[in-house]
């Protein structure tokens, strides 16, 4: 990707929600997003989530998960998140920080789960809870969805672009507040 102008290309923040947005919706590489939680101990645990919806102008950020998964006992004890996005193709780099919400009732919880296709019911409906050990005896599907919509408010952004050949980088960083309205961005050195 090359940057003509950083001014011009970075000042406006919302380029990157509507771009971030468009890799959810036609399944881009962004799409794969790895959040963070806080397990035992302070310990951080990672893992690979694919962002489902967004809503730039709210800064808000959608996945879906099985309401049993050790994520989501670990985000309502500490609901703080780092989440990354990286696109391979134009060596960009989002991190994004901010609150989680654990979904598992109301009208956007309802209009998600309305959404899925029957294929998709398979990943909340496993007998077994995931990550508990595994039973052949009591593996196989069960009539229950676990399933719930989790919701990421983003506070902070940070954006790093690599340019190739030798060529500038860019790094900035953007604050918002609770309603997704930009607060301050800022150029740092990357
Ligand atoms: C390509 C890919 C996409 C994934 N998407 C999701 C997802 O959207 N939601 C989810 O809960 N887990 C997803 N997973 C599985 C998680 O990475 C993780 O293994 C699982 O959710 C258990 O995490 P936990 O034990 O930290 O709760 C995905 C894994 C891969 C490899």
């Amino acid at each position: 990707m090359k940057i003509e102008d950083p001014l011009d290309f970075f000042e406006d923040d919302m380029s990157f929600w509507t771009k971030l947005a468009e890799h959810a919706r036609e399944q881009k590489e962004m799409q794969r997003m790895v959040l963070s939680s806080v397990g035992t101990e302070g310990k951080p645990q990672l893992r690979t989530m694919i962002l489902r919806s967004l809503k730039p102008r709210e800064k808000t950020l959608f996945f879906y998960t099985d309401s049993r998964s050790d994520k989501v006992e670990q985000w309502q004890k500490k609901p703080f998140c780092e989440a990354l996005a990286y696109s391979h193709s134009n060596l960009m780099q989002l991190r994004l920080s901010g609150n989680i919400k654990i979904l598992e009732q109301g009208d956007l919880f309802d209009q998600a789960k309305d959404g899925l296709v029957p294929h998709q019911h398979k990943d909340y409906n496993s007998k077994l809870a995931p990550g508990s050990i595994y039973d052949s005896s009591q593996a196989g599907l069960s009539e229950t969805l676990n399933f719930a919509l989790v919701q990421l408010q983003v506070e902070h952004l940070e954006i790093l672009v690599l340019q190739p050949k030798g060529s500038e980088h860019f790094r900035w960083s953007y604050q918002y507040d609770k309603e997704g309205h930009l607060l301050k961005s800022t150029r740092l050195v990357p």
